[in-house]
């Protein structure tokens, strides 16, 4: 007779109890590097002096035109993140490669926003004279923050199937209000110009 290896497994509902929870570490160590890197962010922005420098790209007005239109771009990648997620998850027909589009709009998302929020953090820096302004900055350090986080939780396994959503859900949620609170604002006040 042959023993099937499965066997002693096959029958359980759910393994016993404290061998799938993953050890808190998973947890603890996105979480510490999350706060991490929205403090040295904030930190950073606040204390060193705002170098006010502009710069300027061909074909573009002033730089806030230059990264209203790119923070624009990097909402439109996240978009395509929530849906290319959604059809992951099976929440919506989607095609075999919507991995890789959920992959490359991430990366494409990313890489737009960080020469915006560069010239942010080191020419503008961490301010807060109007509410606008303070989630403005808040959130683009958070964002930063829980960006580390979710890229440090995709390499983890055995984590509950909520938290990933929770946390891109998070990283989309701080993009669309950093875009609300600027580039919708700049679009606002000085008219939809390149
Ligand atoms: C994903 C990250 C971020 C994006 C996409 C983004 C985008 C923008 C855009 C489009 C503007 C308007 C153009 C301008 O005034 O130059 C702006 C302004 C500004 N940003 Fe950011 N930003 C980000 C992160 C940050 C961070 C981390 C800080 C500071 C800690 C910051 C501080 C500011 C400040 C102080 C302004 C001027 C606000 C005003 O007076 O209207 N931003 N940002």
């Amino acid at each position: 007779m042959t023993v099937d290896p499965n066997a002693a497994t096959q029958g359980f509902a759910s393994p016993p109890p404290g061998h799938r929870r993953p050890h808190p570490a998973r947890y603890l160590v996105p979480a510490l590097v999350a706060g991490a890197v929205a403090v040295a962010l904030g930190v950073y922005g606040k204390v060193h002096d705002p170098a006010g420098t502009a710069f300027n790209l061909a074909g573009f007005s002033s730089s806030g035109a230059v990264k209203s239109w790119l923070a624009t771009v990097a909402v439109f990648f996240a978009l395509v993140q929530l849906v290319s997620a959604l059809m992951l998850y099976g929440r919506l027909p989607g095609p075999a490669w919507s991995s890789v589009l959920h992959r490359w709009s991430g990366r494409a998302a990313f890489l737009v926003s960080v020469p915006v929020a560069v010239h942010c953090l080191y020419a503008l820096g961490y301010q807060t004279y109007e509410t606008r302004v303070f989630w403005h900055s808040l959130l683009g350090c958070f964002f930063f923050g829980a960006f580390s986080a979710k890229m440090l939780l995709l390499r983890s396994e055995r984590l509950p199937g909520w938290l990933l959503p929770i946390v891109g859900g998070l990283v989309l949620t701080a993009l669309t209000i950093i875009w609300l609170t600027s580039a919708l604002w700049f679009f606002r006040t000085f008219g939809v110009t390149t």
